[in-house]
């Protein structure tokens, strides 16, 4: 069977009878619901009891958005399937949903979101299912737009499930180029059945950063398929970084030659038989910056 990216765009794979049949699952819904509640474990947000404002791209049924409404917190749901969004308000899901392509930017207010979690849903932006789309200004869109609507040091967490490397670096780089540090982290990664990657991003300085969470099961050598029982010898799995010069280097690279350097120039240009102004007290002189 291959993979649903590749059998129509989400909106028609998406369709009235795959909503159902997703939704009514047992098993999807487990895995969905566990998932997730990895997703806001790695959102890492202060265990204050205050309610914050997510957001789920890629909600669908709201099966995802269930753990978040589980966990006391308001979310806005964001998916491309009518048909799925119907069946999220068929079963009363608390979220605010909205029938979005986020490949088109998210538009919300900037700095208003506290965290964002998607659930197998981002690796739909790598396909291009009509000629307008081009996956890379896609990624692009949706990366920037959830950059600027996240509020400082705050995380995006996003499970996906890539076809290949080249899909993993093309959404990585995509989203470290909108400004976001982080990595992947991946748990039991030894497993076919229960492997799981997740993006974990944050948005802001460097300075509000905190290191990545370990994965789970990394250590698990002879981990058999769906084997997820909690294991403590676990590590993360990839860490990605941007490096963006400082303003200050910057600065520091206009600097002058200062006044021997000038001299000696000076000097070389008389004996090359150049008319040169003479040395005075103001030659190569630092000037003030501002008059
Ligand atoms: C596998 S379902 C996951 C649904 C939900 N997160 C869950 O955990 O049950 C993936 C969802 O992503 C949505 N999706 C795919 N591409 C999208 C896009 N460009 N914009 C918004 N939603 C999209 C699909 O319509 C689908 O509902």
């Amino acid at each position: 069977m291959p993979r649903p990216e590749l059998q129509a765009p989400p909106e028609i794979f998406y369709n009235e009878t795959e909503a159902r049949k997703y939704t009514t699952s047992s098993r999807i819904i487990e895995v969905q619901a566990r998932i997730s509640t990895r997703a806001l474990e790695l959102l890492n947000l202060p265990s204050d009891g205050i309610p914050r404002l997510l957001l789920d791209i890629g909600c669908g049924s709201g099966l995802s958005g269930e753990t978040l409404s589980e966990n006391g917190h308001h979310w806005i749901g964001y998916d491309i399937s009518q048909s799925m969004l119907n069946i999220a308000l068929e079963r009363e899901a608390e979220g605010d949903l909205l029938l979005s392509d986020v490949g088109q930017g998210l538009g919300m207010r900037p700095g208003v979101i506290d965290g964002a979690i998607s659930i197998s849903a981002v690796q739909w932006l790598c396909y291009a299912d009509k000629s307008s789309h081009e996956p890379r200004a896609r990624l692009k869109a949706f990366f920037g737009s959830l950059y600027r609507c996240l509020a400082r040091g705050a995380r995006a967490v996003l499970q996906l499930y890539s076809e290949n490397m080249d899909q993993s670096e093309m959404i990585m780089k995509a989203a470290m180029r909108a400004g976001f540090a982080g990595g992947v982290v991946v748990d039991y990664p030894h497993s076919t059945k229960a492997r799981k990657a997740y993006l974990v991003l944050t948005c802001g300085p460097s300075s509000m950063q905190t290191s990545l969470p370990k994965g789970k099961g990394e250590d698990c050598e002879d981990c058999s398929d769906g084997d997820e029982s909690d294991d403590d010898n676990s590590e993360t799995v990839g860490i990605y970084d941007r490096h963006r010069p400082t303003k200050r280097l910057k600065l520091n690279k206009k600097k002058g030659k200062g006044k021997a350097w000038l001299l000696k120039k000076k000097e070389q240009m008389r004996n090359k038989g150049y008319t040169v102004p003479p040395d005075t007290k103001y030659t190569g002189r630092k000037r003030k910056n501002h008059f």
